[in-house]
């Protein structure tokens, strides 16, 4: 599996693929209430029993699983073997109280490897590339995922985690990678580093990035293919359900991330409600992890925004690149905003860039909104700058349905993050 070639489960039939998916579902079931006392009292309060569960259907009568459980059994209550059973141990820091721990056993990770693989050759890598990681090595999943994947497919693995961004540039000029895995705000940090040197970025040894940890819009993935003259793709993933690698996109339709379905299993939910939505409809992604020991989830809220959709390169379903988190989005005078629709217009112009933070304030009662953008550092012209704010603001009002101010910052002010980058300053008062 992930040697190199395609898995044929990948492209196996719908019948074939909801076979699995039904005894996984089943056998995930029974680990997961066997083996952790929080999945035996939910389910015993919902009045379900794992005996319950005969169709995929029947997943919908199982109560969810969210943050907030995790963060009540910390650090070790949702593993499911003895603690001497897990070899890896990962967490993610939260922006407020303890944070969500995660373990894989052995066998864990060898499926995390093979996904991650599986998601690098569908990207375009192949044995005997070199990947350079930029994802953050550490407690984030990010970097240590991409690492072994990429081993596991036989590629060679540069670990060069975030940071130190001139130094990246030196080692992309000197090792010649293929391949670069990284968040698309830190891609942006690279490109930019590249053209202060004086080097150009399409000359690169770059083919193929993998960009994901954050969302990133269809117009982030022109200005880095454009950059580069490279494929950008769309990887997906959250340490609660594996890590990098649950989605990934195919290089040749770059139409959404491929869910790995025989290893985690998609629900799209009304967020209100909990209602089970079909496939095509907008709501929050829910996975039940169907092979994982060490910390099996059963329809976990990702509170991530997407749809289903149909399988194209491969059989098994895709999801609309994600437009944000129900956590990230703003609520504005009444209109809901989600930082990517700020990006898509801004990124409209030749001159502005995507380094941009989007600031909330209050004055009286009214929110007000400052988007703070770069321009390019060859721009200039403050006659053309105030105009292309002004463009811009126009935009944002006509496709969003927001007034806002859009500020242009003198190159290099707005903050860098080495890892996800943080879209928005709100400083209205908490209610
Ligand atoms: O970000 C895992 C990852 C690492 C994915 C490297 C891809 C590449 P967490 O830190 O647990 O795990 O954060 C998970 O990040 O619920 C999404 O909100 C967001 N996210 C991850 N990938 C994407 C993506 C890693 N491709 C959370 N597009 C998820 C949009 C993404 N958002």
């Amino acid at each position: 599996m992930g040697q190199g070639g395609i898995d044929p489960i990948e492209t196996a039939s719908r019948d074939e693929i909801t076979a699995l998916q039904r005894e996984r579902l089943a056998w995930s079931l029974r680990h997961a209430y066997d083996n952790v006392a929080h999945y035996k009292a939910a389910f015993t309060a919902a009045g379900v029993h794992p005996d319950d569960f005969r169709e995929l259907s029947d997943l919908a009568k199982f109560p969810f699983t969210t943050k907030q459980d995790l963060r009540a059994n910390y650090p070790f209550g949702m593993f499911a073997v003895p603690r001497e059973r897990i070899v890896r141990i990962h967490a993610s820091s939260g922006t407020t109280g303890k944070p969500t721990v995660v373990g894989y056993t052995r066998e864990d990770l060898d499926v995390w490897a093979s996904v991650v693989a599986r998601s690098i050759h569908a990207a375009g890598g192949r044995p005997g590339m070199i990947l350079h990681n930029a994802y953050g090595y550490g407690l984030f999943t990010g970097g240590l995922g991409l690492h072994d994947g990429a081993q596991r497919l036989g590629c060679s693995v540069v670990p060069v985690s975030g940071g130190m961004t001139e130094r990246q540039v030196q080692l992309i000029n000197d090792f010649r990678p293929d391949i670069i895995s990284v968040t698309p705000s830190y891609m942006l940090a690279i490109l930019d580093e590249f053209r202060r040197q004086g080097l150009d970025p399409r000359e690169s040894s770059l083919k193929v990035g993998m960009f994901g940890a954050e969302p990133w819009t269809n117009a982030m993935r022109r200005e880095m293919e454009a950059g580069f003259a490279m494929d950008a793709v769309d990887i997906y993933g959250l340490s609660e359900v594996m890590g990098p690698g649950v989605a990934s996109e195919c290089v040749e339709t770059k139409d959404g991330p491929h869910i790995w379905e025989d290893h985690f299993y998609p629900e799209v939910i009304d967020p209100n409600t909990g209602a089970v939505l079909a496939d095509g409809a907008p709501g929050e992604l829910v996975f039940t992890t169907l092979t994982k020991l060490g910390m099996p989830v059963i329809r976990y809220r990702t509170r991530d925004l997407t749809r289903l959709l149909p399988g194209t390169a491969r059989s098994m379903r895709r999801m609309e690149k994600i437009t944000g988190r129900s956590d990230d989005m703003l609520v504005i005078r009444g209109v809901n905003l989600f930082p990517s629709q700020i990006e898509e217009q801004l990124l409209r112009s030749d001159i502005l860039t995507g380094h941009y933070q989007i600031e909330v304030t209050r004055t009286g009662r009214m929110d007000e909104v400052t988007v703070h953008v770069e321009a390019r550092p060859e721009a200039l012209d403050l006659a053309l700058l105030r105009a292309e704010a002004a463009q811009a603001e126009a935009r944002i009002k006509h496709r969003v349905g927001l007034t806002t101010t859009v500020a242009i910052e003198p190159p290099g002010t707005i903050e860098r993050s080495l890892g996800k980058a943080r879209r928005v300053i709100d400083r209205r008062p908490k209610a």
